[in-house]
């Protein structure tokens, strides 16, 4: 191709080289570059896309864009993206844009913008979510941040996203850092969704007995119901997966040790500092960290044996359908959580994000895509300032319903010491939420004894301390 490419891309692993022909196919031609020649080779090997190219020459990549450009990186998290910015920036001119479209901090984006704005250089933080398919045929996009090199890409967007009754799976998410903050919700949202349905398969497993051919005929079915989404869908499959190796089922082979980016954890730290509370996530995070204490964990296995008889549920279609309501309930309540604590981010940050637009742009092409979050759009749609989504109209009938399966549920995991740390995190905060009266006068009385840390008073408005009565050395 003679003339200049509208797009670069720096990165051309799987995810990058994925958008680089979705891009394609929409009609945007893509100049690719990448370190690493064999990448480079094998997109320039395709003879189905005539409208890119890879470099492995970065002055000549940078050359072949339209100016002014969007560079558009997808590569590793960390200083990765610090070292392409600062190999790319003597080849730039002002009013470019570069795009980082990886799993980035969003302390690090803010930085970043803040940095590049004073060189004269547009930056934006854009969170993609749908892993290596969502990348070639429509991911969900959550950009943030400069509008003036939004305007430049939106449309490009809009074409490569997945799409949902015509509707593209991208908006603009808000300010700043705004679309790495939101992609590290979704992402914070999805570990503990996974948690859920962990717990729900080892219920499913231990006490229901159920095969992997049960298993997968459960999550088909729950597919078709309130539970259906991506991630409900996958597993099913999952249990049918032969090992290659000719050794049964290959779930049965994975070592039960889980791995983490980091995405999930960041969720939790910014949760701790903003001070939102979401148990569910936080509980997710732990449990992948315990789960991959293996070593530790077989060791402790023989020092503490659990009484290894488990009563085989009495009836395993009442045990799955009490599990997937159950289910239902704790996905509602982790949204709840991960929606309240985007809310107080917007508002400590000044994003100006709206739960509603972003609730609809997860509606398809991320891994967290669900039926529930058309109506968790509606939900914000209705009501902007919802406070807590278990306050709306459309989910709190359902939350009524579903919490005395939930607490059923969690008691049978609690009976036969079958861990259920994200369900019953999703049940304390439930419990906790709408409890008039929490135990914390006494926390605050300790507090104010110890050290004069003062407490307030349910009668009557000031700061207070007592000299206690006793001391106690
Ligand atoms: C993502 O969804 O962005 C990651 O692929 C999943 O994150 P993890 O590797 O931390 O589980």
């Amino acid at each position: 191709m003679s003339e200049l490419y509208s797009f670069g891309m720096i990165g051309l692993g799987t995810m990058g080289n994925n958008m680089v022909l979705n891009m394609s196919d929409h009609g945007y031609s893509v100049a690719g570059y990448d370190k690493n020649p064999a990448q480079v080779a094998e997109l320039n090997k395709l003879d189905t896309h005539d409208n890119i190219e890879a470099f492995d020459d970065i002055k000549a990549f940078v050359a072949s864009i339209k100016v002014p450009r969007t560079i558009l990186l997808l590569v590793p998290a960390g200083h990765i993206v610090d070292a392409v910015i600062e190999e790319l920036k003597p080849l730039l001119q002002k009013e470019d844009t570069i795009i980082d479209c990886g799993n980035s901090h969003f302390v690090d984006t803010q930085l970043r913008i803040d940095t590049l704005a004073k060189e004269g250089f547009h930056f934006m933080g854009l969170g993609v979510s749908g892993g290596e398919t969502g990348a070639r045929f429509g991911p969900s996009i959550m950009p943030g941040g400069d509008k003036t090199a939004y305007a430049r890409i939106s449309d490009m967007l809009a074409a490569v996203s997945a799409k949902v009754n015509g509707e593209p799976c991208t908006a603009y998410i808000g300010t700043g850092a705004a679309g790495h903050y939101v992609k590290m919700v979704h992402n914070g949202i999805e570990y503990a969704l996974m948690q859920l349905i962990s717990e729900s398969y080892h219920l499913l497993k231990v006490h229901g007995g159920f095969t992997n051919e049960e298993l997968n005929a459960v999550f088909t079915d729950w597919n078709k119901g309130k539970l259906q989404s991506f991630l409900i869908e996958i597993t099913s499959a999952i249990f049918l997966q032969p090992d290659e190796s000719g050794k049964g089922m290959l779930i049965d082979n994975i070592l039960d040790t889980a791995h983490q980016k980091g995405t999930g954890a960041w969720m939790s730290q910014d949760a701790m500092k903003i001070q939102s509370p979401i148990p569910a996530i936080d509980a997710a995070v732990t449990q992948r960290i315990l789960s991959s204490m293996k070593q530790d964990r077989v060791v402790a296995a023989r020092f503490f044996a659990k009484d290894n008889h488990i009563e085989k549920a009495a009836n395993k279609e009442t045990l799955a359908n009490d599990i997937e309501n159950a289910l239902y309930t704790a996905f509602i309540i982790t949204y709840s959580q991960g929606l309240a604590m985007l809310q107080q981010a917007s508002a400590t940050y000044n994003y100006g994000i709206d739960v509603a637009t972003v609730a609809s742009i997860w509606r398809g092409g991320c891994i967290i895509r669900a039926a529930i979050l058309k109506e968790i759009t509606t939900a914000y749609q209705n009501n902007a300032d919802l406070k807590n989504l278990m306050l709306s109209p459309e989910f709190s009938d359902t939350l009524k319903t579903g919490e005395p399966t939930l607490r059923r549920v969690i008691q049978k995991g609690l009976q036969y010491a079958i861990p259920m740390p994200s369900f019953s995190a999703c049940l304390n905060y439930f419990d906790s939420y709408f409890s008039e009266w929490l135990p914390a006068n006494l926390i605050q009385a300790q507090r104010d004894f110890f050290g004069a840390h003062t407490y307030e008073r349910a009668d009557k408005d000031g700061i207070f301390h007592t000299n206690w009565s006793q001391t106690i050395y």
